[in-house]
């Protein structure tokens, strides 16, 4: 397969991530007691895709409101951050939200994209560098979830601003939530700040109609895991004997994606199989949901001091500017 090849007005660095033995992850998971599936694997081409239309959804709230929010608070962003700081952004998600975020900053010196995807991380950067030529742009080539060398070989002295958009924060559970945050104002250095993107609690007919939409593009996004073990693990997962299940778990503040079987079944991966009993599920996704003061208090035990915290006027997304402590 031919790889992607950063363009020239783009610096790239190699942090050289780990490449994930899917094999071994999906094994190990599915032979838990209470199977499971890690959601970052939804992300091949299809699942990218998939996620993008989403996105797009009428009931999917999160996307459109976070956008709104981000254009209707770009000065005070701008404000708080200063001339020419140095933007980290921890994966290289939409480029809808850094533009907005790059166009209000004053002077923004640079702009860091880390993302475990290398194409999707090049192509972001090298139509972002395009778009803004007189920033500087760097794409390093990292898992941004664990410890990360950045040094300030290349210049950056400024401040910088982290931004985590999209409340993929919610996809971890609250101890990787706090060791994410710890460590990313480790990143970020003291003297800098982050900006990061949370959905909240809300009434849970709307929570479960963002994951369970009209089209079934969701269930499609959840269905594509399998379709994808089968594609590239020799699995032979009956795709028609699984279904999409989401549900809204009160105690622990957080959407549930499932997998459902829908009969008693056995599914191979080469030489290893898998019983399932009907009704048994494969565990794909938590999405947590905060309170404002809730992620302020995990962001006080993280090392961050919480600046501010914008909402729309329903209350339905937050953003939060905090200062490493
Ligand atoms: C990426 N992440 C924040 C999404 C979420 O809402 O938890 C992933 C997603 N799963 C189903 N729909 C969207």
């Amino acid at each position: 397969m031919q790889e992607t090849q950063p363009r020239a007005r783009i610096r790239f660095r190699d942090e050289g991530p780990e490449v994930e033995d899917f094999k071994t992850e999906v094994i190990e998971n599915l032979s838990r007691e209470r199977k499971t599936l890690p959601c970052k694997f939804f992300y091949d081409k299809t699942g990218s895709a998939l996620f993008d239309r989403i996105c797009e959804l009428d009931e999917y709230y999160p996307t459109r409101t976070e956008i709104s929010l981000l254009a209707r608070h770009g000065e005070e962003f701008a404000e708080l951050s200063g001339r020419a700081c140095h933007v980290i952004e921890f994966g290289s998600g939409s480029s809808v939200k850094v533009k907005l975020l790059l166009d209000k900053l004053d002077e923004p010196a640079t702009y860091t994209a880390i993302d475990i995807s290398r194409d999707h991380l090049i192509g972001a950067t090298s139509a972002l560098a395009e778009e803004f030529p007189e920033i500087d742009v760097e794409a390093v080539w990292a898992d941004y979830t664990q410890p990360l060398s950045m040094g300030r070989e290349n210049g950056d002295a400024g401040r910088r601003l982290g931004f985590f958009p999209g409340s993929t924060i919610g996809n971890f559970a609250p101890e990787e939530a706090h060791a994410f945050l710890e460590r990313s104002a480790e990143t970020i250095g003291a003297g800098g700040s982050m900006l990061i993107g949370v959905d909240l609690k809300k009434d849970e007919e709307t929570l479960i109609a963002a994951y369970n939409d009209r089209e079934g593009v969701t269930a499609a996004f959840n269905e594509n895991l399998l379709a994808r073990i089968n594609r590239e693990l020799e699995a032979d997962f009956d795709l028609s004997a699984f279904s999409h299940d989401a549900v809204y778990n009160r105690e622990h503040g957080r959407i549930e994606m499932h997998l459902v079987s829908e009969r008693d079944q056995t599914a191979t991966i080469g030489d290893r199989s898998f019983d399932f009993r009907a009704g048994e599920t494969i565990h794909t996704e938590n999405s947590y949901k905060y309170s404002i003061e809730q992620f302020q208090g995990l962001c006080r035990e993280a090392n961050y001091e919480p600046v501010q915290a914008w909402t729309d006027p329903a209350g339905m997304f937050s953003l939060h500017y905090l200062n490493v402590a």
